[in-house]
Order: structure tokens, then C-alpha cells, then sequence
């Protein structure tokens, strides 16, 4: 089962159209939406909770329909917003225990299960102090418990690393990854910023401008941007010569940095290819390395230009 799916999702505010006949299935595990500012993730995470009426299609969360089934649906998946909204004279304990009740949750546990998820967020003794002394980093932990405190199925996480600096960045996103590994817990977490929920993600969906611009599995992401760098020795040349040969066996090859050559990833034979064509040509292998590459990579051939890289 899906964990969401949705079929011609539409949601037009005067004048925009937010999403635009979205069909979109999410699977168990972490799953990333990315997509620049204005693409449509947080209306999407509002109509999935049953908080905003889609114009027209439809969307199941955990086999609930959004329309119909909101408070069902919200009893069984947890909710990050991406803005500020913690109240500032309250304790990041005292609001988590308080909504764990909201939930359902006797006091007892719902203090027993505020502790736990604060703990696991990693707020200590400050979670006894007033929310408005919070850095943005402890706010966001305090807005990711309280999103984990009624044992959600999936949580929503709406721009968890916004605000954050790289130190803390990396902290939120290992947090998420184990919420989803740890937890069993499905995950969809939302960012502007394309390179950093590959890291983190089993899967990537990727918005433009309200439409499904790309959907898969992060291996398969990768695969096909994929490069490898070769470095060859044995003639003053030899670098040219292999480039030359790979370009003529139908690969995407080019000149890289220190005279090494680059070349695009085809499928599961271009390293043998490679080798082959290096020894054809009597040349040495130095080193063949795949290149550092990014889901990035994708747009820059030309996919959605306005989603910003890291
Ligand atoms: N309440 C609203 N009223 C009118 N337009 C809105 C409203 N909320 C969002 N929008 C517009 O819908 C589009 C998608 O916004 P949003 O879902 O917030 O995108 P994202 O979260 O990807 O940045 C944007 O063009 C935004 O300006
Ligand atoms: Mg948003």
C-alpha cells in the first residue's frame, strides 16, 4: 500500500495555480519532495492532512481520503510546519506533553512520550525553558517532537533545515534519516535545496511550479547522473586518444580537471567498456573514480532551472 497517493491533484488560489493535476504515490521510508520556493510543497502537505480543500483530484494518506477522513488521517501522521509557531512563553516539555493530550494521550504518558521524543530530538535541560530563548536549531527540534509524540505513522516534515547553519543542518537531516531507519516511521520531508535530502532519502520527488517534474528512487537518481573520472597514462596524448575512443563508442566523454577524462555513466557495462578501450589502446589505467555527483546534476541539464543547488 501507499503510504499517499494522490490523482490529479489541483489546488488554484486566485491567481495561481499552487498544484496542477499532481499524481503522485509515496512508499514506505523517507521520501523527499524538493522543489524551489513557490513550487507547491507546503500546499501539498496541507491538502494531505485534510487542513486545505484541493480544487479538484484526490489524495489518500494511509488509505483515508483527504477530504473526507482528516481527522483519521491527523491522528496517524505527524505534522512539521515550516514556519515559526511555537508559542514563546511556553516550555518546548510543557507544549509537548500538552499536545500529546490533544492527541489522546493520558498524562501520564503523554509526559512519559514527551520525554522520550524530546530526548531522541535531542533537547536536554533546555526543554524545561521557555521556547522564546530558543535558537532556531532547539526551535526546530521542539517542532519536529512535537510532530513524533502521538506515534505517528508518517510525519510531514515542512523545511526542517530551514535557518539552520551547516553544523545543524546535518544533525536535523541524520534525525530525520533515523526517524524514517530507527522508527519505522514513513517520512516525507520537504527542502528547497536540492542536494541535501539525497543524502537521507530512499526516494525524490521533485516539483516545478505545481507539477511533477520527476519521480524515483534516490539509486536511480544517481545512477543516471553518474560520471565517472579516468585517468590514463603511456603517451603524452593519452588522455585525448581515450576520449576520443570513448566518443566514438557512443559515450559522453569530455575533458576533466588534471588531465583526466570524464565520462557519463550509461548503465551497469560503461566501467568494462572503459577498461577495454584503455587496453585496446595500450594505454595504462591510473585510476577510474566515480565523480561526486548530485541530483543537482539532473537540473542543470535542463530540468526545473529555478531549483536552487546547495
Ligand atoms: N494562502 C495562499 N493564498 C494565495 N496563494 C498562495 C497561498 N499559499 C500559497 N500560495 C501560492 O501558491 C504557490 C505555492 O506555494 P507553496 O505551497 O507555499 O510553495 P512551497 O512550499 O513549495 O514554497 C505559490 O505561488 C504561493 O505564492
Ligand atoms: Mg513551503
Amino acid at each position: 500500500m501507499a503510504v499517499i497517493e494522490t490523482a490529479g491533484l489541483t489546488k488554484q488560489y486566485p491567481g495561481v495555480t499552487a498544484l496542477d493535476s499532481l499524481d503522485v504515490r509515496v512508499e514506505d521510508g523517507v521520501t523527499g519532495l524538493v522543489g524551489a520556493n513557490g513550487a507547491g510543497k507546503s500546499t501539498l502537505l496541507k491538502i494531505l492532512l485534510g487542513l486545505l480543500p484541493a480544487t479538484s483530484g484526490s489524495a489518500r494518506v494511509l488509505d483515508h481520503d483527504v477530504r473526507t477522513e482528516g481527522p483519521q488521517i491527523r491522528a496517524m501522521v505527524g505534522y512539521m510546519p515550516e514556519h515559526d509557531c511555537l508559542p514563546a512563553d511556553v516550555s518546548a516539555s510543557d507544549l509537548v506533553v500538552h499536545l500529546g493530550q490533544m492527541s489522546g494521550l493520558p498524562h501520564a504518558a503523554a509526559r512519559e512520550r514527551a520525554a522520550d521524543v524530546l530526548r531522541h530530538v535531542g533537547l536536554a535541560e533546555e526543554r524545561y525553558r521557555p521556547i522564546g530563548g530558543y535558537s532556531t536549531g532547539m526551535k526546530q527540534r521542539a517542532k519536529l517532537a512535537q510532530a513524533l509524540v502521538h506515534d505517528p505513522h508518517l510525519v510531514l516534515l515542512d523545511e526542517p533545515t530551514s535557518g539552520l547553519d551547516p553544523a545543524a543542518r546535518d544533525d536535523m537531516l541524520a534525525l530525520v534519516r533515523r526517524i524514517g531507519t530507527d522508527f519505522g516511521i514513513a517520512v516525507l520531508v520537504t527542502s528547497h535545496l536540492l542536494g541535501e535530502l539525497e543524502r537521507v532519502s530512499d526516494a525524490i520527488v521533485v516539483l516545478d511550479g505545481g507539477r511533477l517534474l520527476r519521480s524515483s528512487a534516490t539509486t536511480e537518481f544517481l545512477h543516471t547522473t553518474g560520471s565517472l573520472l579516468v585517468e590514463v597514462q603511456g603517451r603524452p596524448d593519452a588522455d585525448r586518444l581515450l576520449g576520443q575512443a570513448l566518443v566514438d563508442a557512443g559515450l559522453a566523454a569530455r575533458p576533466a580537471e588534471g588531465r583526466m577524462i570524464e565520462v557519463d555513466v550509461r548503465d551497469e557495462h560503461t566501467r568494462d567498456q572503459v577498461r577495454d578501450l584503455t587496453v585496446d589502446l595500450g594505454l595504462g589505467l591510473v585510476r577510474m573514480q566515480e565523480r561526486h555527483h548530485r541530483i543537482e546534476d539532473v537540473f542543470r541539464e535542463g530540468g526545473a532551472g529555478r531549483v536552487q543547488p546547495v
